[in-house]
């Protein structure tokens, strides 16, 4: 591939890109993978992002050219959607506006309805908005269910139209209990029916992502662990025979991190750069966080660290109910996310009670979340599943050492120091009980007092690489292979 006829034209849909709208790691991916992709590919991939304009970027207030307004067709006839220009990381980055999808918007309403009607709008919108630039994409790249029914939009209610004729799709999985369920009537006001596939079950006839998954010539999630696991009845939420059936086009993927972003070397968000060969500024960086948070300086008190949403997902039952049981036992914890209700008032309530030992910043927090990364001696991520996981690759680059369940992609990224010591970056355990999870701390909270022991650990976990690289390669090769597919 040379001529610029010959690049290979992919569209990347997603819900959110950071730092613009960020709300958990499709954030981190959406923003990060793309530039990837260019950093391997070069000129032979033009990769373009496409994003709702959501009332959060608008905020931010960024650099844009206005590209013009056009029609997208429901059921009650048209609605007018605008397009906008600018650049995230030197990509190009479309915005696309509309009354569907609810002008100034938040990312996430959190109502299934309001969110079935933006997302399901601008999942054909943005198929629109290809042909209003003219751009034919070889591939369609889709995020989650947010941008699902684009995939099976190709298959239905475009599959006659010659502009998308050539166009291959790619549908990512980052979390498959999101599904998109209670877009149904948005979905019929759009001229979607109901999905013919019989491999899928009654329920997903009308959700996005299982209509994504069987519309999509490829299927990716972001760990081969999660990709075997989804097949299965525990992970695979109604869908694992369907994911089982078809997995000849499922692959997991591992993600990366943005290591530029995430450099304890040069983090402006940190008081103390540090290196693996030279961590005393951890140590600095550590003290000055207790004295923030009013917590005792101490070096040989081991941190605890979480920077999460706080969902269920995340196993935080597992984390606040092993604490009264253990809280005569020498750590400090201290957690940085907001989300859920209950979970909210439980971290409240532990901080309450435990005032020398636990604070809770229930909060969205990008300089604190770095500040954690760089003091904390011990990252507790106990979730109960995990696609991926982009905090703990985080935390170790950090130095922070985690204690993780071992599923989906912990499993993939962590090495075990039950199993491995020597290579070891972290401490993985598998029951789902607050037992678990306190027999593998208490291991980790032994081996923090051995210092030789610890600084190995810390040396590995620093030195291991997380970089978006050999994922970027593998994700080109797809686009390859589902690309050569349709010739
Ligand atoms: P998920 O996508 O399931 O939320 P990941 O581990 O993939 O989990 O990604 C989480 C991302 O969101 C990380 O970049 C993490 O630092 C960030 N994050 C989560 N909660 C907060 C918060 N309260 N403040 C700042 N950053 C947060
Ligand atoms: C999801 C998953 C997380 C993954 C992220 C980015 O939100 O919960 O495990 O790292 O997407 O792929």
């Amino acid at each position: 591939m040379n001529g610029a006829q010959d690049k290979l034209k992919v569209l990347f849909a997603s819900a959110e890109a950071a730092p613009w709208a960020k709300v958990g790691g499709l954030g981190d991916v959406a923003a990060a993978l793309p530039a990837a992709l260019i950093g391997t590919a070069g000129s032979a991939l033009d990769i373009r992002l496409i994003l709702p304009f959501h009332a959060e970027i608008k905020r931010k207030n960024p650099t844009l050219g206005y590209l013009g307004a056009f029609s997208v067709p429901n059921q009650t006839g048209v609605f007018s959607a605008e397009l906008y220009v600018a650049s995230l990381h030197g990509i190009t980055t479309y915005l696309l506006d509309s009354e569907l999808t609810n002008h100034n918007s938040p990312v996430y309403y959190g109502d299934p309805a309001l969110d079935g009607r933006k997302y399901a709008a601008f999942s054909v919108a943005l198929l629109e908005a290809a042909r209003f630039l003219d751009w034919q994409p070889d591939i369609l790249h889709a995020n989650d269910w947010h941008t699902a029914l684009a995939v099976y939009a190709l298959k239905t209610l475009y599959q006659q139209d010659p502009f998308f004729k050539e166009t291959r799709s790619l549908m990512a999985i980052h979390n498959l209990p999101f599904n998109g369920y209670g877009s149904e009537f948005a979905m019929t006001e759009l001229g979607f029916m109901p999905g013919t596939y019989e491999d899928l079950p009654d329920w997903a006839r009308l959700t996005p992502l299982p209509l994504g998954i069987a519309a999509a010539d490829q299927i990716v999630t972001v760990s081969p662990q999660y990709a075997r696991e989804i097949q299965t009845r525990d992970f695979g939420c109604g869908l694992h025979e369907y994911l089982e059936k078809h997995n000849n086009k499922l692959i997991g993927i591992l993600n990366g991190i943005d290591t530029r972003l995430w450099d304890p070397a040069a983090d402006p968000y940190i008081p103390f750069p540090f290196t693996a060969a030279d961590t005393n500024g951890k140590t600095l960086n550590k003290a000055a966080l207790q004295r923030e948070l009013h917590l005792e300086e101490n070096p040989d008190i081991p941190l605890l660290t979480v920077v999460s949403r706080l969902d269920h997902q995340k196993g935080f039952g597992l984390l606040f109910d092993a604490i009264p049981d253990n809280a005569r036992k020498p750590w400090q914890l201290v957690l940085l996310g907001t989300g859920s209700q209950d979970l909210e008032a439980r971290a409240e309530d532990l901080m309450r009670q435990y005032p020398q030992k636990i604070v809770s910043l229930l909060r969205y927090d990008e300089a604190m979340a770095h500040k954690l990364y760089a003091a904390g001696d011990l990252f507790v991520m106990p979730s109960l599943y995990e696609p991926c996981g982009l905090s703990q690759m985080i935390a170790m680059r950090y130095g922070n050492i985690p204690v993780a369940r071992a599923t989906g992609g912990l499993q993939d990224s962590i090495i075990n120091y039950h199993k491995a010591p020597d290579e070891a970056t972290g401490f993985l355990f598998t029951e789902k009980t607050h037992e678990g999870l306190v027999s593998s701390l208490n291991s980790a909270i032994l081996t923090f007092q051995e210092k030789e022991t610890w600084a190995k650990l810390m040396n590995n976990a620093m030195n291991k690489d997380f970089s978006w690289k050999s994922s970027a390669q593998n994700y080109w090769s797809i686009y390859q292979e589902i690309k050569s597919k349709r010739e």
